[in-house]
């Protein structure tokens, strides 16, 4: 098993479609012992019924976290040490915006969404690895995680607000990656291809992306949850001691297509 012995902590599960959820399937299947966050109480009951699915809620350590909330996020790392002293891997997967600032034109963007979609889905990495990173450093170093889309270097109509988002991420990725990595601590992102879940259906159009994913990408054929998970695994296991600062695509290949190919029929 790729992840047994490590520790992780994972953030963003809102229902079993959640590329989290995946993530954690994939972390659990290869040994890997878990721990959670949650936004509120109502995502506390789904979190709690999938993990009655793989052994039961009593065997996982799960804290709220509303990563807007500096408290929270200082009190859930808190737990976390007084429970683990130590952190092997931190899979961020949380994005929001609101509806309106995807939905109306980009120049139209308002302020206050731009700020909202890049406080939570960009911001939060940073803090989260800000108090990860000492954990971290108790074992020798860690893996750190997170989710983006390829929005940023090509235009995605109706991504708008979280395409920017993503490209701060991205950014992170690599300065966290620079900063952390004397301390043996990588920092990855997975780019995946769409996906229905909850975050995903808020941009529209996902089903249009995913028939294209299906027509028009090398392997002509969507990706799923689990194919997610189990590059997770590799970018969370000792297989990937020398990668950090990377993106990797997980999109079926979609992202290297300019022109594509017309089928003979
Ligand atoms: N679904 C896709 O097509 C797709 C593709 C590429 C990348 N991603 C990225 O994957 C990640 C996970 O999204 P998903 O598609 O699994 O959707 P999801 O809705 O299942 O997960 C999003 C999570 O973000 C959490 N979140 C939102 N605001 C929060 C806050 N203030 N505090 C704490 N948590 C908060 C939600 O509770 C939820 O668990 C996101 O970063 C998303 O942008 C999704």
């Amino acid at each position: 098993m790729l992840l047994e012995g490590k520790r992780a902590l994972i953030m963003g599960v809102a229902n079993k479609r959640s590329i989290a959820w995946g993530i954690a399937a994939a972390f659990h299947r290869e040994g890997a012992e878990l721990a959670f966050t949650y936004q509120n109480d109502r995502l506390k009951e789904n979190l709690d019924e999938l993990l009655d699915g793989i052994g039961g809620r009593g065997a996982f350590a799960t804290f709220p976290c509303d990563v807007q909330s500096d408290e929270q996020l200082g009190a859930c790392f808190a737990a976390l040490a007084d429970r683990w002293g130590r952190l092997d891997t931190l899979v961020h997967c949380i994005a929001f915006a609101d509806r309106e600032d995807l939905t109306r034109p980009f120049h139209e963007m308002s302020r206050a969404g731009y700020a909202l979609a890049l406080d939570v889905s960009a911001y939060s990495l940073i803090a989260a690895a800000r108090h990860a990173a000492p954990l971290m450093v108790q074992d020798g170093g860690g893996s750190i995680l997170t989710l983006t889309y390829n929005a940023v270097e090509r235009v995605v109509s109706g991504y708008n607000a979280m395409a920017v988002a993503k490209a701060a991420l991205e950014a992170e990725v690599r300065y966290l990656a620079a900063e952390l990595g004397p301390r043996q601590i990588r920092v990855n992102a997975i780019s995946a291809g769409p996906l229905k879940t909850l975050a995903g259906s808020a941009v529209k159009g996902i089903s249009r992306l995913r028939d294209l994913t299906a027509e028009i990408s090398p392997l002509r054929r969507n990706i799923t949850q689990e194919e997610v998970g189990d590059v997770a695994v590799f970018l969370a296991s000792d297989l990937a001691r020398a990668v950090t600062g990377n993106t990797i695509f997980v999109d079926s290949g979609f992202h290297i297509i300019g022109v594509p190919t017309i089928q003979e029929q």
